[in-house]
């Protein structure tokens, strides 16, 4: 069984010196790679930058923005399973500088004009190779059923695990996670607990309701 997990953010360069990037420590994609791996799975491990060393017995590619992390994934298929928690950037810069952006003197405000990023896991679940389950990853601060079931839907993917971010113990950066699941059956909530708990029985849900 071969499983393909992204993970961490992306960077999205706006010139030499800066980017633009999402708040993710990469530590869920980890410990689900990771714990896939202890199973048995073979296991592609699409990371973005973060730091973090490889979980043993996992084969991982390194990326950087959110373009390389799609062909890095779509060129990986056939999979049996893709699970998507990478924080990919939704927008990129339209061009990228090759010399350091000036600040203009005179001027207190900078426009930046991005445009939207191809979308991995929608592009995953209509994919010709499409993995038999495709789960993706949503961060909300509020109304998550709803924000979460609308991308299991619109991206016609098997389950979403909804984040909430902005709130202590949670989400972003933190060692600790929950997750509330939604599929089209049904829902779960997992956790409160560290994040290796978490991916156990996240893939242990995938196992038992998209069997
Ligand atoms: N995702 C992706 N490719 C993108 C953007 C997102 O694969 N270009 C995936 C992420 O890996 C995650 C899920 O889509 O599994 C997140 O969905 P998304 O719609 O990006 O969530 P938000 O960015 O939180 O959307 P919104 O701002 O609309 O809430």
């Amino acid at each position: 069984m071969k499983v393909i997990v992204s993970a961490g953010p992306t960077f999205e360069d706006i010139d030499p010196a800066r980017f633009i990037g999402n708040r993710s420590s990469g530590k869920m994609g980890f410990a689900i790679a990771a714990e896939a791996a202890r199973r048995g799975a073979e296991v592609l491990l699409v990371a973005g930058p973060v730091h973090l060393p490889t979980p043993e017995g996992v084969t991982r590619i390194d990326v950087r923005s959110a373009a390389h992390m799609h062909e890095a994934v779509t060129s990986a298929l056939p999979a049996s399973i893709y699970i998507g928690a990478a924080a990919v950037a939704d927008f990129t810069p339209q061009t990228f500088s090759s010399t350091k952006l000036k600040k203009q003197t005179g001027s207190e405000t900078l426009t930046l004009e991005l445009v939207r990023t191809r979308d991995i896991l929608a592009d995953v679940a209509a994919h010709a190779l499409r993995p038999r389950r495709v789960v993706g990853f949503a961060a909300e601060t509020n109304d998550i059923e709803h924000y979460a079931r609308g991308k299991l839907a619109a991206k016609r993917i098997d389950m979403i695990c909804a984040n909430r971010v902005g709130m202590a113990g949670s989400g972003f950066e933190a060692d600790d996670n929950t997750l509330q699941v939604f599929w089209k059956d049904g829902d779960a909530t997992l956790g409160p607990a560290p994040k290796a708990d978490i991916a156990v029985l996240l893939l242990d849900l995938i196992d038992k309701e998209l069997a």
